[in-house]
């Protein structure tokens, strides 16, 4: 690896694979959700009413008279209840927490009934009469494209000159690929509860990956003060990109319940609403034309995203730029243009979601590579090295320059390690024998880049005190949802202060301790907070060296802080002794740290900067099984190298390798969203929507974290975020499903969509046995 900073230092607390601080308490039920908190007396619990029949209608009258009339039921609230401005968006003011006089999508809010039971809320909410004109909605990619129908302008960037490349090119071929959405499935669903208190204060506890913009949007909803809110969160049961804006409505509805009815109250979504109300993954259409040469090196490409955002803008703005920022995965173009439209629909409004739109990216370009091999008749694997970044091809689309690239060494030991050459010829054999079971492989690299591409977003802050009993409180900004982030910053400081993890106390992430965050969000939340985590410890530590440095006469550079222990020139002090004693000295025992991500810049409107601090890189290697007469499909076998850095936690990283993984292939073979031609979500509940069980994690599944030297790049002890990076290591699977259906007939690309459900495969069986389409 060029200009690597090799780290070997063994640490105590950080680095070791220390289970999560939460392990036993998830699966014993001791871990508190907000859903399991102890109600405050009087608590009311709310059910949002909607339009169970249009996905785009004009909104003339609602008659609420029998929903008023349950018993039980103590307030219904309407846009016409809002004091401050009816407004959930993160940023463009398009996403109105209760209907505005039109219904834009099939699961759009339009009054909240409150009541003493959840159950007379729900029955409730479905009394209300509609008076409504219906409009024809706008559904797929396709009826978005027709009617010109776009959300924000389309964005574009690149280099050289693609068309006439094209043009002069011996070899081309164009193609397109349609992938499909995902619903979160987080399993606890979305949640707040709003606790009033006086002079029209409000605490609320959310279930979200971004209190901050809870606080402000409740505030907003409200019309007080962002000092007037504070919001808490303890643990999110997953939030997957699913909580970082869609947290917003619930926690302001039950805000507004709380401020009109004077009583706490509480939102929780009933799953099948979950599932029709939030966003989720966008769904894209991908178009390239490519030209290449005889060894399969891409010349240029061309390439064309087609995304539905839903009916408001959300975060797809980020989302859809980041699918740019990825469509070269880990692939070099020398010429090339990228394109993204992004579509207004009357579907939910699509949101974050692990990968950020990074996954649609990269399943382009396997894509692209995927089909020079087939159209040339080299192995795919080949191709792809071909392709790899590399000395003097070393500059992606949006101009940075890739400077941390170790494709070559990971893919190669998979490669070995997964015996990649050896499988391959088995996989021939087993075609040549087996007419109707088809054997695929495919090994897929993934290259992401880390740090918010909304610049301001990288920044985090923390809140260390020590007690006089050597005992430490930590807060800082990231929220836990399940990834391990809380246990990750509580090593760092542990680590810093030579204590023993349990002498950390890990504490619920509140904006009146640590303000103005960013989501936790982006894979960042263990660079951001663990680095702003240590700057505290390390503040704290400046004053008690100084302090021991007096009190013992001894050069500051002969104290430490190890084993519980002050060491002081060749003596030791108990750290609590220390720490005591400072306090009688009037040694401030408490600090805020804070971290801003150094080097980065980006500017859009040039499309000019480096957005990434680094690359995280991995890569997977998957076997698969399809019967070409059902179109069922099987994961024999997968491996996987994944690059962490130094990881803060191998234990924690190899589950976050080991679960974005099988969520991503998740998405990519069995989870399939059906909006009916009507706009209405036909699988809003796991009888019709599959995710993936235990039972479908593939039989041999090896997970090795990469022998890495450490990050190049200074992040908290040379580690690399892990979040959402795995999420497209199964792209492989997907490759894999495609190279069986290929098997069939050389030289035709089939025409395979994600997710490559039975269906899927068996169209793409159909027409590549037809010759292709
Ligand atoms: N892991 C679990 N168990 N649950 C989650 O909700 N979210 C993912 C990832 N891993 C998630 C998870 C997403 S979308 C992101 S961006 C990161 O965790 C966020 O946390 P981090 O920045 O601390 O990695
Ligand atoms: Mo993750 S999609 O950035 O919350």
């Amino acid at each position: 690896m060029p200009d690597s900073i090799v780290d070997d230092k063994v640490y105590a607390t950080a680095r070791q694979p220390i289970r999560h601080d939460s392990a036993i308490k998830h699966v014993t039920g001791g871990a508190v959700y907000i859903d399991d908190m102890r109600e405050p007396v009087g608590t009311l619990h709310l059910a949002p009413g909607w339009c169970r029949t249009y996905a785009k209608a004009r909104l003339d009258a609602l008659d609420l008279t029998e929903v008023r009339a349950v018993p039980g039921v103590v307030a219904v609230l309407t846009k016409d209840d809002v004091p401050g401005i009816n407004d959930v968006s993160s940023s463009f003011g398009d996403d109105p927490m209760l209907a505005d006089g039109e219904v834009l999508f099939w699961g759009q809010v339009v009054f909240c009934v409150v009541a003493t039971t959840r159950e007379a809320a729900r029955k409730a909410a479905r009394l209300a009469r509609f008076e409504v004109v219906p409009g024809t909605p706008l559904v797929t990619v396709a009826d978005a494209l027709a009617a010109d129908s776009h959300i924000m302008p389309e964005y574009r960037f690149g280099r050289g000159d693609v068309a006439k490349s094209l043009k002069d090119t011996q070899r081309r071929l164009s193609g397109q690929i349609a992938v499909g959405g995902q619903e979160h499935f987080y399993l606890e669903g979305q949640v707040a509860m709003a606790v009033p208190g006086e002079d029209g204060d409000m605490t609320v506890y959310s279930s979200t990956q971004h209190p901050t913009e809870v606080q402000h949007t409740v505030a907003k909803v409200l019309g007080v003060t962002e000092a007037s809110v504070t919001v808490e969160t303890r643990r999110m049961g997953g939030g997957f990109g699913g909580k970082e804006s869609q947290a917003n409505q619930w926690a302001a509805l039950a805000a507004l319940a709380a401020r009109v009815t004077g009583r706490p109250c509480k939102m929780r979504l009933d799953r099948d609403d979950d599932m029709i109300m939030t966003g989720k993954r966008h769904d894209q259409v991908a178009s390239f034309d490519v030209a290449y040469d005889g060894e399969g090196r891409i010349l240029a490409v061309d390439l064309d995203f087609a995304s539905r955002c839903g009916y408001s803008a959300d975060l797809s703005l980020g989302v859809n730029d980041r699918t740019m920022f990825h469509a070269d995965n880990a692939y070099f173009y020398p010429n090339v243009s990228i394109r993204s439209q992004r579509l207004k629909t009357n579907t939910c409004s699509n949101t974050a979601f692990r990968g950020f739109g990074g996954p649609h990216g990269v399943i382009a370009a396997e894509r692209i590579i995927d089909s020079i091999a087939i159209s040339i008749g080299l192995d795919p694997l080949e191709v792809r090295k071909r392709n790899f970044y590399g000395p003097g091809r070393d500059v992606t689309p949006y101009g940075q320059k890739v400077e941390d690239n170790i494709l070559a060494e990971l893919v190669g030991e998979l490669e070995a390690s997964s015996n990649y050459w050896k499988r391959r010829t088995a996989v021939r054999s087993f075609n040549a024998k087996s007419r109707i079971l088809k054997k695929g492989l495919a090994l897929t690299p993934v290259k992401f880049g880390i740090s918010f591409t909304l610049i301001h977003l990288n920044q985090a802050g923390a809140l260390v005190h020590v007690y006089t009993d050597g005992s430490v409180h930590l807060n800082h900004g990231g929220t836990e949802m399940g990834q391990g982030l809380f246990l990750k910053v509580a090593q760092v400081v542990a680590e810093e202060f030579g204590l023993p993890i349990d002498q950390v106390k890990i504490t619920a992430t509140n904006t009146a301790k640590v303000p103005n965050t960013a989501p936790t969000a982006a894979s960042s939340g263990s660079d951001l907070n663990g680095m702003a985590a240590q700057a505290a410890c390390r503040e704290i530590k400046a004053r008690l060296v100084d302090f021991v440095s007096m009190e013992y006469g001894t050069p500051a550079d002969k104290i430490d802080f190890r084993d519980s222990q002050v060491i002081i020139g060749n003596g030791a002090v108990p750290f609590r002794e220390i720490v005591k004693k400072a306090f009688i000295a009037r040694i401030q025992l408490s600090a805020a740290g804070y971290y801003r991500t150094p080097k980065i810049h980006w500017n859009r409107d040039k499309a000019e900067g480096r957005p990434f601090l680094y690359f995280a890189y991995g890569a997977a290697c998957a076997e698969v099984t399809v019967d070409t007469m059902t179109g069922e499909m099987k994961v024999d076998r997968v491996d996987i190298l994944h690059d962490c850095g130094k990881s803060l936690n191998p234990a924690i990283d190899i589950g976050q390798i080991e679960g974005g993984f099988v969520q991503g292939m998740g998405w990519l073979t069995t989870e399939e969203l059906v909006f009916d031609g009507q706009g209405r979500l036909r699988t809003h509940a796991p009888s019709t929507y599959k995710i993936p069980t235990a039972s479908d994690v593939p039989e041999e599944f090896v997970t090795k974290l990469f022998d890495s030297p450490g990050n190049r790049e200074e992040t908290i002890f040379r580690s690399k975020a892990v979040g959402e990076p795995p999420l497209m290591l199964p792209a492989c699977v997907f490759s894999a499903v495609l190279d069986a259906v290929a098997s069939l007939k050389p030289g035709v690309i089939p025409p395979l969509d994600a997710p490559a459900t039975p269906e899927a495969i068996m169209k793409a069986v159909h027409a590549t046995r037809r010759g292709g389409v």
